[in-house]
């Protein structure tokens, strides 16, 4: 029987596979995390989470103590330990152009597939374009050592970066996509039995073919993606007619089938999974055929890099016209609070631009500092919050975190050159600001 003693793998031990390895400890299973990175796989196994995700050591330590989890870069490891294989490898975009780039997910199966014995299973976490579980079965066949079996499911993650841990071990779904050609429940059985601690709380579960479960993945990041452009869009409007944008979204929330989630208009969205997930979306439909379906997905995407420059011109407008020779101070570099994660961040951008037009700009973010300086090298970076502002002729707030959103005007009002400061998250509370001293500026339109 597959569910024997519940032992499993996880492959691929970034964001997602280190989550989830941890997770499936913390529900009680064996689990060995795999990875290539033989670093990454060392830190791991001595309790320390390579990259910022709030609660995650936690879990982490206990399970390793416990003696649940343990990691390797062995792919044979993986084959002994168990019959059962979570596939959680990075699916970056491709270099040139909006594919997705699979080469993790396929050396991954072709690692483990010609390794393994008797009956196993491969359940696919990644996120994929449709039809990629279809290729990867008939991959798979060809590697099988004969008189074995090994299936493919494909359950998508829809963790949010900061809230990892809550988020797999209290999903708001869970999703299975199995073979359509094949008749058996195998799969399910499997699933059910690792999940069912979380099954027994009554979350859907929803159980579906490879194209579907595929496409779940992709729609949902699609629609998130859209509903902050939509709104984005509408701040637009409301900047040049002088309306505020947030209270239009109070508003318009309080429509059950609209919801206020996901409506904070802004610097927009960034991070390794929205956008690179609308552009996949994109090629592919192109290459089944359907390219016109998502040709709105451009204009998402628009919207959300023009909220970037955007963000520029109100900097450059709220010192005076033009950045050059300014003093600028960044706060925040993160694609969103509580994350270190800098993957295609706006505040960075913002950065970044605001540098390229000859601003001196000094960056602060509680947690990302260090990935940025690896990304944007030339650019200043403060040890708080209070030091990038030093000498500022305006202060921008890029990422809304809490130690931002708090922030006592006073305590900035005699470090800065200039009581300026500019709102890139509409996070802050602009009567205090003012009430201050200070000229208060917000993307989006008045507050
Ligand atoms: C996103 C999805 O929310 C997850 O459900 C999904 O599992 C994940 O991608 C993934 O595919 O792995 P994540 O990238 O962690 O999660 O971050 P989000 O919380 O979705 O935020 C994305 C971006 O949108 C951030 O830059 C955030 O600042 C921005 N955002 C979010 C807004 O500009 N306005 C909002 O109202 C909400």
């Amino acid at each position: 029987v597959l569910t024997e003693d519940m032992k499993l793998t996880v492959i691929g031990c970034g964001y997602l596979g280190a989550t989830h390895a941890a997770c499936m400890a913390e529900l009680g299973h064996d689990v060995l995390g795999v990875d290539v990175d033989a670093d990454k796989v060392s830190r791991l196994q001595a309790g320390e989470v390579p990259f910022f995700e709030p609660g995650l050591a936690d879990v982490l330590r206990r399970n390793l103590a416990a003696g649940r989890l343990r990691f390797t870069t062995d792919h044979r490891d993986a084959a002994a330990f168990a019959s059962v294989h979570f596939l959680g490898v990075g699916t970056p975009q491709v270099r040139r152009g909006y594919g997705v780039d699979l080469s993790h997910v396929e050396s991954a199966i072709d690692a483990l597939t010609p390794l393994v014995r008797g009956e196993h299973l491969i359940i696919g976490k990644s996120t994929v374009p449709v039809g990629t579980a279809a290729a990867l079965s008939q991959r798979m066949a060809v590697l099988t050592a004969p008189g074995s079996r090994v299936d493919l499911a494909w359950s998508p993650e829809f963790l949010r970066e900061g809230f990892a841990v809550e988020d797999t071990l209290e999903p708001d779904r869970l999703v299975l996509g199995t073979d359509p050609d094949d008749e058996d429940d195998r799969a399910e059985q499997v699933i059910t039995e690792i999940y069912r601690e979380i099954l027994e709380t009554g979350v859907p579960f929803v159980r579906t073919d490879w194209a579907t479960a595929e496409l779940v993945k992709v729609s949902a990041n699609a629609f998130l993606a859209t509903k902050i452009s939509f709104i984005n869009a509408v701040s637009e409007i409301c900047e040049n007619v002088g309306a505020d944008v947030s209270t239009l979204a109070d508003a318009i929330g309080y429509d059950a089938r609209i919801g206020r989630r996901f409506l904070n208009a802004g610097l927009g969205f960034g991070g390794g999974c929205l956008p690179k997930d609308i552009r996949g979306f994109m090629a592919r439909a192109d290459e089944v055929g359907a390219g016109q379906a998502l040709r709105f997905l451009r204009e998402v995407d628009a919207i959300n890099t023009r909220r970037r420059s955007a963000m520029v011109e109100l900097v450059a407008d709220a010192v005076g016209g033009d950045v050059l020779g300014t003093n600028i101070a960044v706060l925040g570099a993160a694609f969103k609070p509580e994350s270190d994660d800098v993957r295609d961040s706006p505040a960075l951008n913002v950065a970044g631009q605001l540098a390229l037009r000859g601003a001196s700009v000094a960056v602060f973010d509680p947690k990302a500092n260090d990935n940025s300086r690896r990304l944007y090298p030339t650019l200043a970076y403060a040890q708080s919050a209070v030091e990038a502002c030093e000498q500022a002729d305006a202060v921008v707030v890029a990422t809304d975190w809490a130690e931002f959103v708090h922030m006592a005007p006073e305590e900035l009002a005699d470090v800065v050159r200039a009581r300026v400061i500019v709102d890139g998250r509409r996070c802050l509370d602009a009567a205090a600001w003012r009430s201050a001293g200070w000229r208060f500026y917000a993307i989006g339109g008045p507050m």
